[in-house]
């Protein structure tokens, strides 16, 4: 009978030392870890707006790119615009020598008013801030497209864009 006691209760102690030990690992591990998340997460947001949001880069950016690698982003486009030459409106309007002309400009395409009212001309600053954010970048605009986050991407599809023209705008 005291065998059979003195087994329980220290049965019980064992029980309750390990779970104290388990406890105590676990307190140690998660500070360890999520210091480590916070530091990974501020280093990635830093890159991401200084290579993102400085509308200097994209000159810079079409010598690391080209017209071949804006045709495969163009992709992303397609559902809504044709990009050839003599091109139909689609959802969105003919993007046939677009840069250098006048933002809403197609005159059988039925714009939104914040398009139509925008005023200005598709200069490769203004076509790269307007892929970045379209609804930022024109507040009111149905283009019902997230933006391209990516510089690059947007610096090649505003290159194959260029070419795709009569009168392509000089790159320097
Ligand atoms: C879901 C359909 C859709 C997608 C996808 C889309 N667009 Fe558009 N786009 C539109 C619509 C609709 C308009 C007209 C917007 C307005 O009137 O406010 C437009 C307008 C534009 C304009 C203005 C043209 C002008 O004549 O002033 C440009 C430039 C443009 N889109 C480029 C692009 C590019 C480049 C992509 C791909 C990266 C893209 N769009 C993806 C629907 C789309």
């Amino acid at each position: 009978m005291n065998k059979i006691i003195v087994s329980i209760v220290f049965t019980i102690i064992l029980v309750l030392g390990i779970n104290k030990i388990t406890d105590m690992i676990f307190y140690v591990e998660q500070p360890e870890k999520s210091a480590y998340q916070i530091d990974s997460v501020t280093t990635v947001a830093s890159t991401t707006s200084s290579e993102n949001s400085d509308p200097e880069n994209i000159m810079a950016l079409f010598a690391s790119t080209s017209a071949a690698e804006g045709a495969k982003v163009f992709k992303k486009c397609a559902a809504c615009h044709s990009i050839n030459q003599g091109g139909a409106n689609k959802i969105g309007p003919a993007l046939w020598g677009v840069l250098g002309r006048k933002a809403g400009s197609v005159s059988d395409y039925k714009y939104s008013k914040a398009l139509a009212a925008h005023g200005k001309v598709w200069s490769f600053q203004e076509m790269d801030g307007f892929l970045l954010k379209p609804k930022d970048w024109i507040k009111g605009t149905k283009m019902s497209f997230a933006g391209l986050k990516n510089a690059k991407e947007r610096a090649a599809v505003i290159l194959y864009m260029n070419e795709n023209s009569g009168n392509p705008l000089p790159l320097n």
